[in-house]
């Protein structure tokens, strides 16, 4: 019983691989007997093995592949230009973490910054441990804390930083806290580490009309390095594979600054700006969003960190969608999470149908690994 189930999976994982394969030496320009060869040695590998590794460029191009097939990104004409770095020798939560501070430091270059994924090591098939596990959702992201006068921060990280608290690091009750980078290996105790504040860049957000709106002390991170989906490959997969792009203005602007149940700053930008907040109908809130998002992409803007408006990004995913039927591939989508949320009708995207099919290379989400906080 325990020998078939293990040749079924092996059997699957073969079936992934030629798949990968085929389309990825496809893609590359590669011969046909190059592609025979490499199927064949990949073949004995998972005899042998139960498993296989991919090579260097199959890495690199496999994650170019999960960026172009990820159906709630508005940002994948750019899907060719990701850098990848090949961390998966990394061992020790010392070697992760200098291997994410060069993350960081790679992708954000002064504002410039480089869409990078740095890809860990592969998940064993036999065991359900990974080898590296990155516990943070972004590289960089700010705590949240429940205090007396109620929530500090983002609300969002309220129990990942009691997670980072409990391993025994302390914030400063600040509204923006970075976290520091909490990194577990082989099922051990995980280790935090803190990242240095000049290795975080940051954008004070003000507005191009309104001086009073930099009183309202709002700010935000450059960089977006989603660090807690695994990678899909060919059958492999890499539970550890931070990954970012740049932000596209509204993620800040109209969910993390504004969303109730995170910053909550509609009613101060309104505020600021005298609007009458007491009828809905003068529409103070959709007033204040356009506002707070103006600010956002001219702060951006101003402070040399590279951020693209909604309208742009839609008008360059319809290029993506153009290239992407020359080269005869279908190109799916989750419209609920690529329209803009603000003036979605606004763009193309709002006005035509996606197909939400989920196509591999991708990046998945995966369970959280830690244990949900059970308050007593
Ligand atoms: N929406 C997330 C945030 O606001 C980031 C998701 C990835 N975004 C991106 N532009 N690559 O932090």
């Amino acid at each position: 019983m325990v020998v078939r189930l293990m040749l079924q999976s092996t059997t699957g994982l073969l079936q992934q691989a030629k798949d990968f394969l085929s389309t990825c030496y496809a893609e590359l320009e590669k011969s046909e007997s190059c592609l025979q060869e490499r199927i064949e040695e990949v073949e004995r590998e998972i005899r042998d093995t139960g498993t296989y590794e991919h090579t260097y460029e199959e890495l690199q191009h496999g994650a170019r592949m999960a960026w172009r097939n990820s159906n709630r990104c508005i940002g994948r004409l750019f899907w060719k230009s990701l850098n990848v770095f090949d961390e998966r020798s990394a061992r020790s939560p010392q070697e992760v973490k200098r291997a994410l501070l060069n993350h960081i430091s790679y992708a954000t270059n002064g504002g410039k910054i480089r869409p990078t994924i740095t890809v860990f090591s592969a998940q064993r098939p036999e065991t359900e441990v990974c080898g590296v596990r990155i516990w943070n959702h972004q590289l960089v992201r700010y705590a949240g804390y429940e205090t007396d006068k109620g929530l500090r921060g983002d609300p969002d990280s309220l129990a990942f930083t009691k997670i980072c608290t409990s391993l025994g690091w302390h914030g400063d009750a600040s509204e923006y806290d970075v976290l520091p980078l909490v990194v577990q290996v082989d099922g051990q105790r995980p280790e935090w580490f803190a990242i240095a504040r000049d290795e975080v860049l940051e954008v004070p957000i003000r507005h191009p009309d309104c001086s009073r709106f930099a009183e309202l002390g709002l700010q935000w991170y450059a960089v977006p390095m989603i660090s807690d989906m695994a990678l899909e490959i060919g059958g492999i997969r890499y539970p550890a594979a931070p990954f970012n792009g740049w932000y596209m203005g509204t993620e800040i602007g109209a969910r993390n600054l504004a969303d109730r149940h995170r910053y909550n700053k509609l009613p101060e930008v309104a505020e600021v700006f005298e609007l009458d907040v007491h009828r809905e109908r003068t529409l103070w809130r959709d007033r204040a969003l356009v506002e707070l998002n103006r600010a956002v992409l001219y702060s951006f803007q101003e402070s040399g960190v590279r951020i693209v408006d909604h309208h742009t990004a839609a008008r360059q995913f319809e290029q993506f969608e153009r290239t992407e039927t020359d080269a005869h591939r279908a190109v799916t989508g989750d419209w609920t999470w690529l329209i803009p949320p603000v003036s979605p009708a606004a763009t193309h995207i709002f006005h035509r149908n996606y197909d939400n099919r989920m196509v591999t290379p991708n990046y998945l989400r995966q369970p959280p690994p830690y244990p949900p906080i059970i308050e007593t």
